[in-house]
């Protein structure tokens, strides 16, 4: 809970990698709801500075370069600013966006790690690890892959097994590769530089313990770390690419520090500092950084997917607290992921949205809007672009927009284009100004504890209070009948605008000033750093915001609709093949012996339609259906659990093998099966087709 004792609020949001460019999961995970936090704040007055910026090291993008044949400067220079780009396209209102290339944070991490070294803090563990010959280099984390010893996957990484999660350590992969050459490594001995998280654990099990607060989804991952307990973390690696570690460091303990950089956990959230420094340096007071990070009444809040969840409630508070000079996070609110049209997002098979090219299309904040409804604060959620269009339909054009449409042309017409005044008000006058008194206190109290979807949805309550009582005052029946009591609507409806103009700022900061623009609504507070931070702000939307007499500036449309075709065509763009390169490097499955047309012709494939679906119990793969083949209703088992929820499969058309001798799996009848296609990565689809149930493919 904010408590307030704060006097200054650092928000930091996820450093992307610089190997590719954002996307819809990316904005959902961590940006956006870091940007409605940081304005919403500014609006509130709050003393904010709002960093991010591009995870530049590591060995991931060490990887994605060669694989292109390019430098990784050249790789993180291409995509930096295509980053960044797209951030400022989306509006996010970052005090400052840096790199971790930048000689700041070279120098800031270099420093921390001096520090933790200096306090005795580290271990030095001196092992064999894995050696490519061939390349001459050690394979850390993604130069190996190997075979999975927790569930067989033959490709997993030196680092995790991205089939079963697991973490991993090169040494532990069965039948290791290296990625670089192919060849078998072998072992040779090595020093690294170890994090003890294991010593911190007493301290930080305390530390969660004081905040019982944070989300659900985040306290739960901590919590099973914690009690597996915390293991060392090797923080150095011998890579050619990363932030060297600090010679004299090196040599005070005698170790050859040639070749050894120092691991991007351990460089990247320290990359939040060096962005905070590089803001503070421009501001012309290099020193400005300080308070943000190291005074007790400063809140932290970091802002992330869930993927990172260890790092930041765990790993760096421990660095942190290793330090001594550090304030600790207030809260990590943490998001779930984002699925997009009931798939997972794979940025390999192009099932994403990709931000650039979003808004080569539509506006940013419809997405921002949409998104922010849909949000996986709580549980792993679903993007699909029909509701983005109803969202954007039914609520920002037929509520938002037609309130301040039907307020606005009322006024123009009936009211001079000025601010009547409020004579006598009527009890549902004076209700709707007191409602309307509620709402910043309101929606604050929900964006200041991270619950965003319950924000955006009491912004648009007070439209919906706008229009119903815009309807119930029937100003186009008192306009003849009671011309005061149609003024006293119109003086009203246009407070509840001008509330709404503020009040939308976070979420709909475009539209917001363009709302602005046709109130004519000078003086209000900005959510952006630079602009006024003085002025109209939070509070202040509680109240009438507009004098009567005040000249209001020019109507138009704030939302047009979106048609159906335009969302076919957005939906068309997933799963096709990327302009880009694509990191999809698995061979295509080989085509078997050729077989005779008699062969083929004794299979019966038939179009059908799933009628029913439910897991089988006690089955960790099998799905129960019935498939409706028009002649008759089958059941069928198929392996399909771990991609499809039963209820998504319902309604679904399917080609199916009709003639397939029936059998039975785990004491339950099977007659036939249900034909998918399989990509590289495992993925299923379903064989979808027009064409009657019972329609015979051939
Ligand atoms: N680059 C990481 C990712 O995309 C996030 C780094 S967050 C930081 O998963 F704290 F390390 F900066
Ligand atoms: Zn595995």
């Amino acid at each position: 809970m904010a408590s307030p004792a704060f006097n200054r609020i650092m928000v930091t949001a996820a450093l992307p990698y610089a190997n590719g460019p954002v996307h819809l999961g990316h904005l959902a995970g961590a940006y956006l709801p870091a940007d409605l936090f940081s304005r919403y704040q500014r609006m509130k007055g709050q003393d904010v500075v709002f960093v991010c910026g591009s995870d530049e090291m590591g060995v991931a993008i060490m990887v994605r370069a060669r694989n292109e044949g390019i430098d990784p400067q050249d790789l993180v220079d291409r995509y930096h600013p295509m980053i960044e780009k797209a951030f400022a396209g989306f509006g996010m209102s970052f005090d400052h966006y840096g790199r971790t290339t930048s000689p700041v944070h070279a120098e800031t991490s270099q420093d921390f790690f001096r520090t933790l070294a200096r306090k005795d803090v580290f271990a030095l563990k001196t092992e064999e690890q894995l050696y490519d010959p061939e390349a001459g280099i050690f394979l850390a984390d993604r130069f190996v892959v190997g075979t999975c010893p927790t569930c067989g996957n033959e490709n997993a990484y030196g680092d995790q097994c991205e089939k079963c999660g697991s973490t991993l350590s090169p040494k532990e992969l069965i039948n290791p590769r290296s990625t670089l050459s192919d060849a078998t490594p072998e072992l040779r001995e090595t020093t690294h530089f170890y994090l003890p998280l294991g010593d911190f654990q007493d301290r930080l099990d305390q530390w969660i313990g004081t905040h019982p607060e944070w989300k659900p989804n985040v306290l739960g991952q901590v919590r099973s770390w914690l009690n597996d307990g915390l293991k060392d973390r090797a923080i150095t690696r011998d890579v050619p690419w990363g932030v060297p570690v600090p010679k004299d460091v090196a040599e005070e303990l005698g170790i050859d520090a040639e070749g050894k950089v120092i691991y991007v956990w351990f460089d990247a959230p320290i990359g939040y500092i060096s962005d905070t420094k590089e803001w503070a340096m421009s501001q012309g007071d290099p020193d400005a950084w300080k308070p943000y990070w190291q005074a007790d009444d400063t809140r932290l809040v970091h802002f992330i997917g869930k993927d990172n969840i260890v790092f930041h409630c765990l790993m760096f508070p421990a660095m942190l607290m290793a330090h001594g000079d550090y304030t600790l996070p207030e809260n990590v609110p943490a998001n779930e992921f984002l699925n997009i049209e009931g798939d997972k997002l794979s940025t390999s098979r192009n099932w994403a949205v990709w931000l650039h090219e979003y808004l080569e299309d539509f506006e940013p904040d419809l997405l921002r809007y949409a998104l922010a409804t849909m949000l996986p604060e709580t549980k792993d959620a679903d993007f699909n672009w029909s509701e983005f269009q109803t969202r954007i339909n039914s609520e920002l054009a037929d509520v938002l927009g037609n309130f301040v449409n039907r307020t606005l042309t009322f006024a123009a017409r009936f009211a001079d284009g000025k601010v009547p005044e409020l004579v006598d008000p009527s009890d549902a006058d004076k209700a709707a100004l007191e409602e309307l008194a509620t709402f910043p206190d309101r929606i604050g109290k929900a964006y200041d504890t991270y619950r965003n979807r319950e924000a955006v949805f009491e912004t648009m309550a007070l439209a919906r209070l706008g229009n119903k009582y815009f309807n119930d005052t029937e100003p186009w029946h008192t306009r003849k009948s009671d011309p005061q009591a149609c003024a006293n609507t119109i003086h009203v409806s246009l407070q509840i605008c001008a509330s709404l103009s503020v009040l939308m700022e976070p979420a709909l900061p475009f539209s917001s000033a363009r709302l602005r623009g046709m109130l004519n609504l000078e003086g209000v507070r900005a959510s952006v750093p630079g602009g006024a931070a003085e002025g109209i702000g939070w509070d202040d939307a509680g109240k009438s915001l507009l004098q009567p007499g005040h000249a209001l500036g020019e109507a138009g449309i704030l939302f047009t609709k979106i048609e159906d075709d335009v969302m076919e065509e957005q939906k068309a763009k997933l799963g096709a093949t990327p302009d880009g390169a694509s990191d999809k490097d698995q061979p295509y499955e080989p085509v078997k012996d050729t077989i005779e047309y008699d062969d083929f012709a004794k299979l019966d494939f038939r179009m059908g339609t799933i009628v029913e679906a439910e897991e089988m119990p006690k089955s960790k793969k099998l799905v129960k259906t019935v498939v409706d083949l028009g002649f008759e209703k089958r059941q069928i088992l198929a392996g399909i659990k771990e991609h499809f929820k039963p209820e998504e499969l319902i309604g679904k058309r399917v080609a199916v093998v009709a003639n397939l001798a029936p059998r039975k799996m785990m004491g339950t009848e099977s007659q036939g099966m249900i034909l998918m296609a399989e990509d590289r990565e495992g993925a299923l689809f379903l064989m979808n087709s027009g064409g009657e149930n019972g329609s015979v493919i051939r």
